[in-house]
Formats: structure tokens, C-alpha cells, sequence
């Protein structure tokens, strides 16, 4: 270690603030500190300012209403058209000609499309949708990777008031059924294929496999060909190839149709408690202004900029930060197809310097495998057009931290560490980075004008320094309205735990534990439900739980996360067999194959244990978070109260803790 490397390790050891570089103030979007009382004196009108990002059709005439709480509406009676505030405006302004979308293919090539050339694009696909007979409200399910043809199928969506519902193009054919079927979606849009790491991958054989799980009638499902002769692939009767239609709508012009500011954007399934996922519903209004104000507000976006969140649009990240917030404010936002390490180690820093980056954006497990790879790799390139990174989805842990801000921020760039979900719409918990100073780990205070508070099982606020659980004790503009067909099941899941039904105070829960400080920086700890973090992808116990039991020779499983390096959680299985089947190489393999069939890579399992038994309490429940423990190599603390303690030393013996 050099004698400078080392000064520096020694400063980020024993001092645990940073401030934003001057640099970076002076250029800010957001720089005056009194925000933060302004918007909590003004509240809620404080929203007209995010509101104010847009273009209106009709002006709104309420910024909140609450009389039927906790079915808040923002924005009542205004109108406005998303694909007409991401794209037309800025065409109608000064931004034709500049770059919306700069696509990143793996293998090389690369598309790029002006705003005026997005324009042309969404409107010829708008009007294929039309053709196909896509009316206002019909739901249209998109499963596509990162191809360009997604977000300007979102678009086109947008504009003729089609809600959309993107399914991440890594999940299963059943994924894909049981989104379509919850959705009652007659649409769908996919793709023959497309590549990871130089291979091409067969997309259509899935979609066509989960085709044949919906329930009802599928009207239409157009194809885009990403894959050429790499993939023959035949079309059904009602299978259409994307570019034959749409060039029969070459120079098609379809006006953006007048949206309410509560009607429904888009769904977006996330994983609960239950096996079944749940239907997020955002709306065009008050989700556009806050995706718009939180990427103008914390990722400090400018039109004039090239920005790049490296999330994947078939999550809640690549919604708001990809597609929405900065197409809204007229930016360029970068695309990439392929994976970190193809085809070398260093590709996203190549792209970096190859595109002049100035904001970068991406999850801490990127973080943990850059690290893990080595400082070489970004070191081969010049990374000074970066100006501030940000990072979503999981806790950073500060050694992490500190590596993305010296490695590849050159100790120049803030960082935001942002906390929210797919809920939630946007940011919620992070530092504003022209105003505040850094704290590796934690959060930061919430947003302006978001009323996060940590407190403890009675919604009582706890004091500096112990742990409790995230509410929201106000509601913003971004947040879901409902889940899908279930506005039960959205307040017993989001509602429940604090409000006070009979004193009209609702609060909102997100199902996160959290430490505070005494400057009110929040220091996110994780989920207090059964829902994992694997590799900041949210995925709910019970499904997988529930793929495993589907396994034939499996009777009973229960499903935790454990500690890892990388991904910060893995999936660990505990299942017990059936009688008369043998446990082993083959039925592992059985059930890691369920669990992929039935959600897909991402909830692969790290290990499969067999057990006779599973540890449970006296009243029957399974100890989970003694198996929690065993997954992570930790203590494993008291069982005496368990019905059957000499099984956990059974089970511990089986885990391979390496
Ligand atoms: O546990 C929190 C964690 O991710 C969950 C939300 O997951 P999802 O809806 O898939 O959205 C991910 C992208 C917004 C939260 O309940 N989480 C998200 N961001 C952070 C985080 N945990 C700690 N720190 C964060 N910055």
C-alpha cells in the first residue's frame, strides 16, 4: 500500500463523516438547507414543486386529498400524459436533437435515440397497439430484457393510457403466468432472445411456456426479433414480429390521450409475505412528480448530463430511474444490455469513460463484486466525468462504501445512499448531496417532506443508537394507491400495524428495521418480514417455500436468507422428504430446479439442507430465525425452548459454512 493509500485508509477509519466535495455545491440542483423546514411548514403544498417539474394538461385543483385515508389521491382533477412529459416537450423545447436513450448492446453495437427519433419510435408502436385493438385501461404485460424496445413500449403504453406491468425478464415462465393472470392481461410484448455473456438466450420458448399457464384469452403478443439467425423461432396465429407492424405504422401519429392524475400508470408485482406476489399500482400524476423531483432533487440530474443507472427496467429502480424521472427531466439516460464482468472485468467502466458519465447508480452487491475483482479494473480508466454516484436495494456495508467513493468516485463524488421501494415510488431516506454531509452505512435523514420516523412495536419513537422499525407517518406523491383488484389486502399488508382507524391516523409500514442517530441519520437494517434481499432483489420466503414443497419427495420446507459476501443474502433450503425417498445429489438438483421453474436464477438456491425435522417452538412454529443463524454461521444462542433442540445440531452439521 502506498504511503497516500494508506493515509487515506487511516482518515476513512477513524473519521466517519464526508462532506460533498465544493465542487459539486456549487453546481448543485438542490443547495439551500432550509428546504427541510420549508417543506415541513408548507406541507403538503410542498408538492406543487415536484408537481411543477411537469407539464399539466389541466391544472390540479388539490394537492392532497385525504378524505378517504389511507386511499390518498394527489393532484386531484389535474391531467397529464406521461409519454408526452417524457418525449414530446422536450421535442416541442430545445431537445430534439439531443440523445434520450443511449443503448449499450453486450456484444458492442450500440443505439442511440434523439428525442425526436424516441418521439417517431413510441408513436409508431402506440399506434400498433392501437391497431391490435389496446384500449385505455387494458393492462399490456412486457417481458423483455434490456433492449431499447422496452422502455419505448412503456412509452407508447403511456401515451394511450395502457397501463403497462414489465415482468424482469429473469423470471420464470410460471413468474410470467401468474403476473399475466393476476393482471388479467390480454397483452403481451417479449422477445426471441437476447444475450449474456456472448450467448445467445432463448427468451420465447419461457414466454410461450408461461403463455400457456394464463388462463384467459391472450388477444395479441408481438415479438421483437433481438436475435436474428441466431434464434429460429416460429410464431403462433396471434404471435406478431415487432418490426413487421410497426412498419406498417411507419410515420404514425398518435396523440398523447389525456390522462386523470390518479389514473394508473402502470403495476408492478413485487413479493410479500404470502406466496401469492402483489399487484403495485402507481398512478400518472403524483408517481411522475416524484420520480421527476427525487431524480432532480438527490441524483442532481440535468438535461445536459449523461447519466446511467445500472439497474435492470424490470424493477421498481429501473422504472422511476432509468425510464421515468429522467426522461421527464429531458436528460440522456444510458442503457446496457449485457452483465458487469463481459467481456472483461472492467465493461462498465469502459462504458463510463466511453460516454462521459456523470451519474452512476447501482446496487451495493454491483459494489461488493467490483471490490472483490479488484481496483486494477477500474484504475485502467478515466473516470473523472463522474460527478456523483448513487447506490439502492440494500444496505451498504462501509468498507463498500468507502471502496465506490475512492475507487471510483477519485474522493470527488457524493454518494447517495438511497432507501425507498417499489411501493414507495421513489427515494424516501438519503442524504441530499449539495447539502449534507456523508455517513458510510447509513441512509441519511428522509427527504424532505417525508415523514419517516424509527419507533418501537407500539409506534412510539425510539431514542439515538437502538434499533427499531421504519414508519411513514405521512403520505407523498409517489406512493402506491392500492394493490391490484385487493384494496383489502393493501391495507392489512401496509396499514395494519400503526394506524389508529378510529382516529383517522394512518401510517404506513414498510416492514424495515432501522437504527437512528443522533443527527437523524437513519442506518437501514433490513426486513423484519419474510421477504429476502437476494443481491437487492426482493424475493418473498413463502414462494420459494412453496416452489420446494411443489417438488415431488419434498413434505416440509422452510426457506431463510443467509449472510453472503456478495449478494448480501442468499436462499437457504431446509427440506425434509418424503418417506421412501432418498436424499441427495439427485433430489437436490430436483429442487433447485423447482425453485428456478417456479421464479427463476435469481432465487437459486445457495445450499439445500435435509433434515428429518425442522426446529420448531412448542406451539408448532418454525424457528426461523435459528435456521437464519445456521445459514449465516452465527451464534446459534438458546434453544431450550425448542420442542426438539437436538435437531439444530443435526442440521448445523450439514451446512457448508464456506
Ligand atoms: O429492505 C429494503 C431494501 O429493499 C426493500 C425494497 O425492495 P424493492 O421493493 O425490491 O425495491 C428495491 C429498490 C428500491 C426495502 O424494504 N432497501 C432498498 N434500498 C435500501 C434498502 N435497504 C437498505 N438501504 C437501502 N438504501
Amino acid at each position: 500500500m502506498s504511503q497516500e493509500d494508506a493515509n487515506l485508509e487511516a482518515r476513512l477509519e477513524e473519521q466517519e463523516t464526508f462532506e460533498p466535495p465544493e465542487s459539486f455545491v456549487e453546481q448543485a440542483n438542490v443547495t439551500d438547507p432550509g428546504i427541510y423546514d420549508e417543506f415541513e411548514e408548507n406541507w403538503p403544498d410542498c408538492w406543487e414543486r415536484a408537481a411543477d417539474l411537469l407539464s399539466w394538461e389541466e391544472e390540479y385543483d388539490t394537492v392532497l386529498d385525504d378524505d378517504n385515508a389511507p386511499f390518498y389521491e394527489w393532484f386531484t382533477n389535474g391531467t397529464l400524459n406521461a409519454s408526452y412529459n417524457c418525449i414530446d416537450r422536450h421535442v416541442e423545447g430545445d431537445r430534439a436533437d439531443e440523445t434520450a436513450i443511449e443503448w449499450e448492446g453486450e456484444l458492442g453495437e450500440t443505439r442511440s435515440y434523439t428525442y425526436s427519433e424516441l418521439l417517431e419510435e413510441v408513436e409508431e408502436f402506440a399506434a400498433t397497439l392501437r391497431e391490435l385493438g389496446v384500449e385505455e385501461d387494458d393492462v399490456v404485460t412486457l417481458y423483455l430484457p434490456m433492449i431499447p424496445e422496452l422502455p419505448i413500449a412503456m412509452l407508447a403504453c403511456a401515451r394511450i393510457g395502457a397501463p403497462h406491468a414489465v415482468v424482469f425478464a429473469g423470471f420464470s415462465a410460471d413468474a410470467l403466468a401468474t403476473r399475466m393472470n393476476a393482471g388479467e392481461s390480454e397483452y403481451l410484448v417479449t422477445c426471441d432472445g437476447y444475450y449474456r455473456r456472448g450467448d445467445a438466450l432463448d427468451h420465447i420458448s419461457k414466454a410461450n411456456e408461461g403463455l400457456e399457464g394464463v388462463e384467459h384469452e391472450v388477444s395479441d403478443v408481438v415479438v421483437v426479433d433481438r436475435l436474428g439467425d441466431d434464434l429460429e423461432h416460429d410464431l403462433a396465429d396471434n404471435q406478431h414480429d415487432y418490426d413487421d407492424l410497426v412498419a406498417e405504422q411507419e410515420g404514425a401519429s398518435v396523440d398523447p390521450v389525456s390522462r386523470d392524475a390518479e389514473d394508473m400508470l402502470f403495476l408492478m408485482y413485487t413479493s410479500g409475505t404470502t406466496g401469492k406476489p402483489k399487484g403495485v399500482k402507481h398512478t400518472t400524476g403524483g408517481y411522475l412528480a416524484y420520480s421527476a423531483w427525487t431524480s432532480h432533487a438527490v441524483l442532481d440530474v440535468k438535461p445536459d448530463d449523461t447519466y446511467w443507472c445500472a439497474a435492470d427496467i424490470g424493477w421498481i429502480t429501473g422504472h422511476s430511474y432509468i425510464v421515468y424521472g429522467p426522461l421527464a427531466l429531458g436528460t440522456t439516460t444510458m442503457m446496457y444490455e449485457g452483465t458487469p464482468d463481459y467481456p472483461e472485468k472492467d465493461r462498465m467502466w469502459e462504458l463510463v469513460e466511453k460516454n462521459d458519465v456523470d451519474i452512476f447508480y447501482t446496487a451495493p452487491t454491483a459494489i461488493r463484486a467490483f471490490m472483490k475483482w479488484g481496483e486494477q479494473y477500474p484504475a485502467e480508466h478515466d473516470l473523472s466525468s463522474l460527478r456523483l454516484l448513487g447506490t439502492v436495494g440494500e444496505p451498504i456495508n462501509p468498507r463498500a462504501w468507502k471502496w465506490y467513493y475512492k475507487h471510483i468516485g477519485g474522493e470527488n463524488c457524493p454518494i447517495v445512499d438511497t432507501w425507498w421501494q417499489t411501493e414507495t415510488g421513489g427515494m424516501m431516506i438519503t442524504t441530499l448531496p449539495g447539502i449534507s454531509k456523508m455517513k458510510p452505512g447509513s441512509a441519511g435523514p428522509p427527504l424532505p417532506g417525508i415523514d419517516a420516523r424509527i419507533v418501537d412495536a407500539e409506534g412510539n419513537e425510539i431514542s439515538a443508537g437502538e434499533a427499531g422499525y421504519v414508519t411513514v407517518n405521512n403520505p407523498w406523491p409517489g406512493m402506491l394507491r392500492t394493490l391490484y383488484n385487493n384494496d383489502e389486502r393493501f391495507i392489512s399488508e401496509y396499514w395494519a400495524e400503526y394506524s389508529d382507524e378510529e382516529a383517522d391516523e394512518w401510517v404506513y409500514f414498510p416492514e424495515d428495521g432501522a437504527k437512528i442517530d443522533e443527527d437523524g441519520f437513519i442506518t437501514v437494517l433490513g426486513r423484519v418480514d419474510d421477504v429476502i434481499n437476494v443481491s437487492g432483489h426482493r424475493l418473498g420466503t413463502m414462494e420459494i417455500e412453496s416452489a420446494v414443497v411443489g417438488v415431488e419427495g419434498i413434505a416440509e420446507a422452510a426457506v431463510v436468507g443467509g449472510d453472503h459476501e456478495v449478494k448480501g443474502e442468499a436462499v437457504y433450503v431446509y427440506a425434509i422428504p418424503e418417506d421412501g425417498y432418498e436424499t441427495g445429489d439427485e433430489l437436490e438438483e430436483r429442487v433447485v430446479q423447482g425453485v428456478l421453474d417456479s421464479i427463476g436464477p435469481i432465487a437459486k438456491p445457495e445450499e439445500v439442507i435435509f433434515t428429518p425435522e425442522l426446529p420448531k417452538t412448542r406451539s408448532g412454529k418454525i424457528m426461523r430465525r435459528l435456521l437464519e443463524n445456521i445459514a449465516s454461521g452465527d451464534e446459534l444462542g438458546n434453544t431450550s425452548t425448542l420442542r426438539n433442540p437436538e435437531v439444530v445440531d443435526e442440521i448445523a452439521e450439514q451446512v457448508d459454512l464456506d
